[in-house]
């Protein structure tokens, strides 16, 4: 059985990781897609093409698992490219409500099943917001994501940074 772990990963946490890697040990194949809605491309730190690249990177060491991304609802991809079930990691109950709602959707509008993997304890507080907005500051995330994220984040708040120094005349 094949299926899909669709996000936004901007960018890929250690509890998207944890999500990924106990999928990979019960699907045949795991497609990691990140979706993605160009009215929206303002609202995500990295661009599809750097969240894409981290992924491969993140993901390079996985016999059973591919990047893919898509832009449109998951419930088209997951029928024109026959993938089977999507998965979603769920963190702690706050998550539940939201991601009930969206499995009953795409079951509804596309007759697609979802299944909940519980991500480890230890990243029950982990998201891609806080790693950003930690990373923003300067502060240390290299527990909370994996080293391809942890880099792209230097990279992408050292030009921030350094645009910040420019506007201010430094
Ligand atoms: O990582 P995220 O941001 O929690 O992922 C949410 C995502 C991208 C999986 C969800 O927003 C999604 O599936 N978007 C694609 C558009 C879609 O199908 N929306 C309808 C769901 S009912």
């Amino acid at each position: 059985m094949n299926a899909v772990f669709p996000g936004s990963f901007d960018p890929i946490t250690s509890g998207h990781m944890d999500v990924l890697t106990r999928a990979s040990r019960i699907f045949d194949h795991v497609t990691l897609t990140v979706m993605h809605n160009a009215r929206k491309t303002g609202r995500h730190l990295f661009t599809l093409e750097e969240r894409v690249a981290v992924l491969q990177e993140a993901t390079a060491h996985f016999s059973n698992v591919s990047v893919d991304s898509f832009g449109g609802l998951l419930v088209d991809y997951m029928r024109q490219q026959q993938k089977g079930i999507i998965i979603r990691g769920l963190r702690a109950v706050s998550d539940y409500e939201y991601e009930l709602q969206i499995a009953h959707l795409n079951r509804q509008i596309g007759e697609v099943e979802t299944v909940f993997i519980m991500a480890a304890t230890r990243w029950s507080f982990v998201s891609s917001t806080m790693v950003k907005e930690i990373a923003s500051y300067g502060g240390d995330v290299s527990e909370m994501v994996p080293r391809a994220s942890a880099s792209a984040l230097r990279r992408k708040f050292a030009e921030v940074y350094a645009e910040r120094e420019v506007e201010q005349g430094r």
